[in-house]
This record gives structure tokens, sequence and C-alpha cells, in this order.
């Protein structure tokens, strides 16, 4: 009889690109994977957080590389995944994370800069990276995207109407993308977080009252907020080949607030 041991998903090796690397769960999943053995490139609008990111991998011993990227410019991201290719030598996954939310306002009530900027990021920006991945991935027998959805594309968000926009159409560009490229062993599954500790939803907490706060951190049935190693773990575990047979998938992490 074998020994049973206890092993993370094995992402050794792999080779990895993530946007929005530079904060929340792009930079824990950063540094999750390369202290796992794989090899990481995040990409960032911000060259601050990236390079502090960088910096932290080093000190653990796992280093990665940044590149500054804004997602909304398709020859940014077309030059992003020529520096990848170039820098590792291919690229086994990507990690579709950079976005945004906007302030909770009715839906006749948002700007139309919050609105195009929503879009922009959170829908065009991954449309770009998944043109470019498999651009990439193709000629070299496949590969892993994984976009950052939300349960806000699974289901109605009320006062975040863009932002939940924006995630329905990330789920329908993976859910699309997985049957049309699974003939070129392309996968493409979603993670779909509910609240999870982030300086982004830090950001939105700030605007609330004490009331507001409790409700949004309460809208788990565990009654918290989730933590970016508990979206990361699962982040590394689709990285992994024991994903190998998920595909077009929206993997859900909210404590059950969808059951
Ligand atoms: P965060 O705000 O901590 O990190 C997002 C990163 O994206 C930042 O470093 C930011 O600079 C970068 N970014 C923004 N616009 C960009 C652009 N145009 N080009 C390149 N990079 C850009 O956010 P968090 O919370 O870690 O979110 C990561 C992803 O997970 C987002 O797509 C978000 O919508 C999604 N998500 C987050 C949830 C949460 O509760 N935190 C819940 C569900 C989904």
């Amino acid at each position: 009889m074998s020994a049973v041991t206890e092993v993370a998903a094995n992402v050794t090796g792999k080779k990895v690109l993530i946007t929005g690397g530079a904060s929340g769960i792009g930079a824990a999943s950063a540094l999750l994977l390369a202290s796992r053995g794989a090899k990481v490139i995040i990409a960032d609008l911000s060259d601050e957080h990236g390079q502090q990111v960088v910096s932290q991998a080093e000190q653990a011993g796992n280093p990665i590389l940044f590149k500054k990227v804004d997602v909304t410019s398709g020859d940014e991201v077309r030059a992003l995944f020529a520096y990848a290719m170039q820098e590792l030598g291919g690229l086994d996954v990507v990690v579709n994370n950079a976005g945004v939310d906007h302030l909770p306002k009715a839906l006749h009530e948002l700007s139309d800069d919050d609105f195009d900027r929503t879009i922009n990021i959170n829908l065009k920006g991954v449309w770009h990276c998944m043109r470019a991945a498999i651009a990439c991935m193709a000629p070299s027998g496949g590969g892993h995207v994984i976009n950052l959805a939300s349960v806000a594309g699974l289901r109605s968000s009320p006062g975040l109407s863009a932002y939940c926009a924006s995630k329905h159409g990330v789920m329908g560009l993976t859910k699309t993308a997985a049957l049309e490229y699974a003939k070129a062993n392309i996968r493409f599954n979603a993670v779909c977080p509910s609240f999870i500790d982030t300086p982004m939803v830090r950001n939105t907490m700030e605007t609330m009252d004490e009331a507001s706060q409790k409700k949004l951190t309460h809208a788990s049935p565990l009654r918290r907020l989730g933590t970016v190693e508990e979206v990361s773990a699962a982040i590394a575990w689709l990285a992994s080949d024991e994903s190998s047979f998920v595909n077009g998938h929206a993997f859900t992490l909210d404590g059950g607030m969808l059951a």
C-alpha cells in the first residue's frame, strides 16, 4: 500500500502570466504559484505596486517578473504577450484578473465615464488578453485561460449594474471560447468569488456607513469576507494539470451565497 502524502497542486515549471498582479487576488496568486515552482510574470497598470510584489517574491526566494500594461490597449496587451513569450519561452496559463469596480449607484445614476471605464477594463481588457493568449497558445499545443469573473457574473448585483454587466460578459466570453478552442486544446474557465478582502473591496467599504459595511461583510452565509489565500488556492489548483477536464466552468467561491 502506498503512503498517503499531502501534496499541493503541482504547478512546477508552469509558465504563467497574471494581469492585475500588483494587488489583491492577482498578487496573492502570483506569490503562491511562484512559491510552488511556477515561472510567473505579473502585469499591471501600477508600476509602484507591481515592483512591491516583485520585491516580496524576491524576498521569499521565488523571483517573478513585472511588466506595466493597460489592458484597455490592444497594442499594449500584444506587447505584453510578446514579452511573456520571450521571457518564459511559452505560456501555459494566463490569469485575466485585472479589474475595477464602481461606487454603488442606481443604474440611471451611473455616469458615462463609470460605465465605459468598467466595461473597457473588465470586459474589453479580458477580450484583448484572451485574443493574445490564443495567438500564443494555439501554435504551441494548447494552454489554460482563467478569467476572473464574479458572483456578479452569475446573478444580479443591485447598485453595481455596469460591474455586473461586465462580469456577465466575461462569463459569455469564457463559455464561448471554451467551445471554440477545445479542439486547439486551450481551456477557458472563470473564477467567481463573492466579496473578498482586497484593496478593491476595502476602498468601496470606506465609502459606506457601518450598517452597509456589515451587510456586505455578512453577504456570504459564512458571514465573513473571503480571503485572497482562499481564492489563490483555487486558482493554483485550476492552473495545475489536476484540473485537466474542467472547461467552460464557473468556479464559485462564495461561502455558499448562491446555494
Ligand atoms: P484589486 O483592486 O486589489 O486589484 C486589481 C488590480 O488590477 C490592481 O492592481 C489594478 O492596478 C489592476 N488594474 C486595474 N485596471 C487595470 C488596467 N486597465 N490594466 C492593468 N491593470 C489594471 O482587486 P481584486 O479585489 O484583487 O480583484 C481582482 C479581480 O477579481 C477583479 O477582476 C475583480 O473584479 C475580481 N473580483 C474581486 C472580488 C472581490 O471581492 N475583491 C469579487 C469578485 C471578483
